[in-house]
């Protein structure tokens, strides 16, 4: 069967967005709207009335095929927000365990008439294959598929860059640690290269940061303090041991040793370098506890700026959509 591009089926006649599958060929303007949104949604959180009625009469679906709190539960507040209507479904206890196809199950979720589906899954390209079989007016936004795209995490991400920073020019940031299976990294590199950060390293171990992302962009650094001089931000991520399939570390004290961040690793990027992580975070494997709640950490923010910018993500997608079916409607 011939795929179609995600890059192509994400956004509608106008080059709005109608699903969220990918940050690949999405162009500065579209991520820079993302995070004009979100700022502005934030700021409304401090407010004691949380809603907006962008999304009031929607349904949206969180279909989580693989086990998340963080990007779940931040999904569905900022759905709520929204003022849709959000039906959670752990896969793990629904029909596509009792052998039912994951096709029969998107067909049974259309025939309730859903708005949006989120969905996170273990295979790459899930959300993609999703997008394309469900009925053409359901946007799809992808929470996370496989090792593939993670992208409200890296535009969630960016936001927090840029209240911390200001601006993306001129920075410097260091992704560290288990590359190879990240998501967030390859959505990341996306994001900050769109954006216009000076330069991004990706340091790890050669086992966890292969060769192959200097051809999207990134410089590679196998030795933490090098990776690490002169940075402004500091990406770490976690061992994604549940993806690995041998052994490609010696073991995760070794790890803590070449590649943890701690007081003193963290002292060789810019004084003012800020900390973050997607989470869960693994003290003592890949973050100290010191590093991890300490001034230079911003990995609590990051939650929050989730819900803004998947309002963002949401508001938008949903409004390409329904731009999309007016054009298809004109045509019939
Ligand atoms: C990340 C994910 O699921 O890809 N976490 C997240 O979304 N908060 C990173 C991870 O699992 O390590």
């Amino acid at each position: 069967m011939m795929r179609s591009d995600p890059r192509a089926l994400q956004l509608n006649e106008q080059g709005q967005l109608k699903h969220f599958l990918t940050l690949d060929g999405l162009s500065k303007e579209i991520l820079t709207e993302i995070l004009d949104r979100a700022e502005s949604f934030l700021s409304m959180g401090e407010q004691s009335v949380k809603k907006v009625p962008l999304l009031r009469g929607k349904t949206v679906v969180n279909l989580f095929f693989e086990n998340s709190t963080r990007t779940r539960t931040t999904f569905e507040l900022a759905a709520k927000r929204l003022s849709a209507d959000v039906i959670n479904l752990n896969i793990a206890t629904s029909a596509t365990s009792k052998g039912e196809s994951l096709l029969d199950t998107l067909q049974n979720l259309e025939a309730m008439q859903s708005d949006m589906f989120v969905v996170r899954h273990q295979d790459s390209g899930a959300p993609h294959f999703i997008a394309e079989h469900c009925a053409p007016n359901v946007a799809i936004i992808n929470a996370g598929d496989g090792r593939h795209a993670h992208p409200t995490q890296a535009m969630l991400d960016m936001l927090t860059i840029r209240r911390n920073k200001g601006q993306f020019e001129g920075l410097k940031v260091a992704i560290v640690g288990d590359i190879l299976h990240s998501r967030v990294a390859r959505s990341e590199l996306h994001a900050l290269k769109t954006l216009g950060v000076e330069e991004v390293r990706l340091v790890g171990p050669k086992t966890l940061v292969p060769e192959f992302f200097r051809d999207m962009g990134a410089n590679i650094c196998h030795d933490l303090r090098a990776g690490l001089e002169d940075v402004d931000v500091v990406v770490m991520l976690r061992l994604q041991k549940e993806r690995m399939a041998g052994a490609l570390l010696p073991s995760e004290s070794e790890f803590y040793r070449l590649y943890g961040l701690t007081e003193e690793s963290l002292s060789w990027a810019k004084p003012d370098a800020i900390v973050m992580h997607p989470g869960p975070i693994n003290r003592g494997v890949e973050i100290s506890s010191e590093v991890a709640d300490g001034d230079q950490a911003v990995i609590l923010d990051q939650v929050t700026n989730g819900i803004a910018v998947r309002m963002a993500v949401m508001s938008m997608a949903m409004s390409g959509q329904v731009q999309a079916q007016q054009v298809a409607g004109e045509e019939d």
